[in-house]
């Protein structure tokens, strides 16, 4: 049971539900309005994996390596998760690619780094893909299934698969001791995991098919705002309950 989070309040309400919380780099997209998460930073993921590390208590905490952070040597890689886990203290990191990158998670298991792999649609190579489209169907499939036993055999704890069919999430799923954690990959894989405001509405401008929506938060949003705005021109806000008087302050209630 894994979510996303980018926030302290988020964090809260996440970690009581969830098993697993990720500091994504969609944080670049969903709360930067970045087109891509080719433009996300280190600085970026340290500083939300401190504000939800702050709000977690009980989920495993896990943070994305991003674009450019890792890529070039698994000494960089190594340089860099260890940064976020130091200064965020998430227990483990997440890394895209799986026969390329096998080589990299090795070096970090082997220097107790905890490595989350993330295979099929990888968000970070949108440039060479051409687009978010759909991977590993049909033949292309053993290719995907290479990259899932690659990133096994190199150590990691877990795999997220994203935007691959359905038989294939099943043969991945079966053919691999670790668990598979599923974004658009059906429930044959072990776990789940969506951005959180994807399934809370609250990220708008486009929504891939495996989003569910399980509020309308942007549309709420804009009633309050809507409210306020109406209210404040109307000069019905701030009300009598609002204001303060000038009177000596009564006894401490703590609510002033
Ligand atoms: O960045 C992210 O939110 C992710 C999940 C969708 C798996 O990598
Ligand atoms: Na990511």
């Amino acid at each position: 049971m894994c979510l996303t989070a980018y926030s302290t309040p988020i964090a809260k309400l996440v970690d009581k539900h969830c098993d697993l919380v990720l500091v994504g780099d969609s944080v670049g997209m969903v709360v930067h309005g970045l087109p891509s998460t080719v433009g996300v930073t280190m600085d970026m993921m340290v500083m939300h994996g401190q504000a939800v590390r702050r709000g977690v208590k009980n989920a495993l905490l896990l943070v994305d390596l991003p674009f450019g952070s890792y890529e070039e040597s698994p000494e960089q890689a190594f340089r860099n998760a260890a940064r976020l886990m130091a200064e965020t203290g998430a227990s483990a990191v997440k890394l895209e690619g799986g026969v390329h990158m096998a080589d990299t998670i090795a070096y970090l298991t082997a220097r107790s780094i905890p490595v989350v792999g993330h295979i099929g649609l990888t968000p970070q190579a949108v440039n060479s893909f051409g687009g978010y489209k759909v991977q590993g169907r049909g033949a292309h499939g053993e290719k995907v299934l290479a990259d899932a036993k690659a990133v096994a055999d190199a150590g990691a704890f877990a795999v997220v698969l994203e935007k691959v069919p359905e038989v294939l999430a099943k043969r991945i799923t079966m053919a691999i001791d670790i668990p598979t954690i599923g974004i658009g990959a059906s429930s044959s894989c072990d776990g789940q995991i969506l951005v959180i405001d994807d399934m809370l509405g609250m990220f708008t401008d486009f929504a891939p098919k495996f989003a569910k929506r399980y509020a309308e938060l942007a549309h709420e949003a804009d009633s309050a705002i809507e409210g306020y705005a109406k209210d404040v021109r109307a000069r019905t806000f701030p009300g009598p309950e609002h204001v303060y008087s000038d009177a000596p302050k009564p006894a401490p209630t703590g609510t002033e």
